[in-house]
């Protein structure tokens, strides 16, 4: 008898179980794989956490964790009623409103109506997205009905010249 010179699979019988276990440890991996990607995608909100009120905006989504501001890093806030963003464009984008030297006033700049990110205006903010105005104690003065702009917990710290936002 003379051996076939074919590259048949077949030819060599203990090659084809080693290819069946290699093929059930792949579909094996693939099937943990796929259920450890939907586990983490039904899972927490991400680093910036969430927001709630899913589809509407919800008025944004406060910071997690906490942001310290310098107050001598931004100059429009030498002034009662200056207003700056303070994030550093880096995070959920959060607006500080000075009232006076000792008191100051934070917000998400994450707009209610549907999450985009408004703008600073003399004395107030602007939604560039549908035209929604807001005051400089974030109520809602004009332009597209939504809710007032979500105010932040602030503390001002006196010897350090600092604000700790929340
Ligand atoms: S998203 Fe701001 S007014 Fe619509």
């Amino acid at each position: 008898m003379t051996d076939c010179l074919h590259p048949c699979p077949l030819r060599d019988q203990t090659s084809i179980p080693s290819i069946d276990q290699d093929r059930r440890r792949f579909l094996s991996a693939s099937l943990a794989a796929s259920v450890l990607a939907v586990l983490s995608a039904c899972g927490d909100d991400g680093p910036l956490g969430g927001d709630d009120d899913e589809g509407t905006g919800g008025g944004g989504s406060p910071p997690t964790g906490r942001l310290t501001v310098v107050l001598a890093n931004f100059p429009a806030l030498a002034a009662d009623g200056g207003i700056a963003r303070v994030d550093g464009g880096s995070t959920t984008p959060v607006a500080v409103v000075r009232v006076n030297a000792t008191t100051y006033r934070a917000f998400s700049m994450v707009c209610p109506h549907a999450g985009t990110t408004i703008t600073i205006t003399t004395g107030g903010f602007r939604c560039p997205n549908h035209g929604a105005v807001f005051n400089a104690a974030g109520v809602r003065t004009g332009g597209q009905v939504t809710s007032d702009l979500r105010e932040l917990p602030v503390v001002y710290t006196s010897a350090t010249q600092t604000l700790t936002i929340n």
